[in-house]
């Protein structure tokens, strides 16, 4: 706890002299900086390489502080009862007067906004007098990190420090949700589609690829290990690493288990590093057995589909 709290400590110098941090949360671990700081969201874009114009999700504690940079409406508070804090995020309107960054709205009108699960991030937060952007701490493109070890693969010493608190529960993003307008999913993640569907008691759609906005990742390789991915194999080619959800009777060193038992809760903790150490271990191909599309499956097939681009 003493250790926790000294590690929070040193978070706090780095941040207010508005540099940037890795910070672990329970989807995946998140280079954060200053909200309110412009100076601070550019080292952001700068270490990420990440384009300009994908804007950040904004970390928060809770309500007292969002309401002042967002509307709120009923939507939103259904949710929230719901799901806060945890892996779902909110594009919301901003508010005139607020003091989120240019930088980390791409100057909308709108913010993404989300309050993490991670009781070392939520006490970080807590001391701050500020909310924190945060995109996953991976260079862009990259498998998202779910441990500080991933976190120091893709920064190295670029990055000046790292709140380690283990592997990440949920591993993977947070599910984003659209309630600018009439609801819409922007991203699938960590929130079962059904559950924000009877939630909300009603179908809330995918937003479609016609409309203009950036939606996470569209159009571009994400979440990738850049490696090709054969996605509904049954079994795997010569040469293929193979991703399964289900025990199989022979003992192969090329198959990696995301789960023995269809466990989709498990497989999706395990994507990502699953992802990183085929990669390590320098397979040229990888191959997955099908995955069911429901509940996490369909994130799970989301990323996999994303990264097989
Ligand atoms: O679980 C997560 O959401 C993690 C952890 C660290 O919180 N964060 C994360 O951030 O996945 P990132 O930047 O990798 O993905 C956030 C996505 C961006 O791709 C961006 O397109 C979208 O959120 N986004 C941000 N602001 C938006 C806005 N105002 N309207 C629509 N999409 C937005
Ligand atoms: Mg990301």
């Amino acid at each position: 706890m003493n250790n926790n709290l000294a590690n929070i400590k040193k978070s706090i110098f780095f941040l207010n002299k508005n540099d940037c941090i890795a910070i672990p949360t329970e989807t995946v671990y998140g280079l954060a900086a200053n909200a309110y700081s412009s100076k601070a969201a550019k080292k952001i874009y700068a270490l990420k390489k990440r384009p300009k114009n994908n804007p950040s999700i904004v970390h928060y504690s809770g309500l007292n502080q969002l309401k002042k940079d967002c509307e709120l409406n009923k939507d939103f508070f259904i949710l929230y009862k719901k799901f806060c804090p945890g892996p779902i995020t909110f594009v919301l309107k901003l508010k005139k007067g607020s003091r989120i960054s240019k930088i980390v709205t791409n100057n909308k009108k709108t913010v993404a906004v989300r309050f993490p699960k991670n009781k070392l991030t939520q006490k970080l937060l807590k001391f701050l007098n500020y909310p924190l952007a945060a995109p996953s701490a991976n260079i862009s493109t990259n498998i998202s990190p779910v441990s500080a070890e991933d976190v120091k693969e893709e920064f190295g010493k670029k990055i000046k420090f790292i709140l380690n608190d283990g592997v990440s529960k949920i591993g993977l993003e947070s599910t984003i949700i659209s309630l600018v307008k009439k609801p819409e999913i922007l991203r699938y993640g960590g929130i079962e589609i059904e559950k924000i569907n009877k939630t909300l008691k009603k179908k809330i759609k995918f937003k479609s690829k016609k409309n203009k906005i950036l939606v996470p990742g569209q159009g571009r390789v994400h979440y990738s290990p850049h490696i090709p991915i054969r996605l509904n194999a049954k079994n795997p080619f010569e040469g293929e690493a193979y991703l399964l959800i289900k025990k199989r009777k022979l003992k192969n060193k090329n198959y990696f288990y995301l789960t023995k038992n269809k466990n989709l809760k498990e497989a999706g903790k395990k994507l990502y590093k699953m992802l990183r150490l085929i990669k390590k271990l320098k397979y040229k191909k990888i191959s997955v057995e099908k995955i069911p599309k429901k509940g996490l499956g369909i994130t799970i097939n989301d990323r996999l589909n994303r990264a097989a681009k």
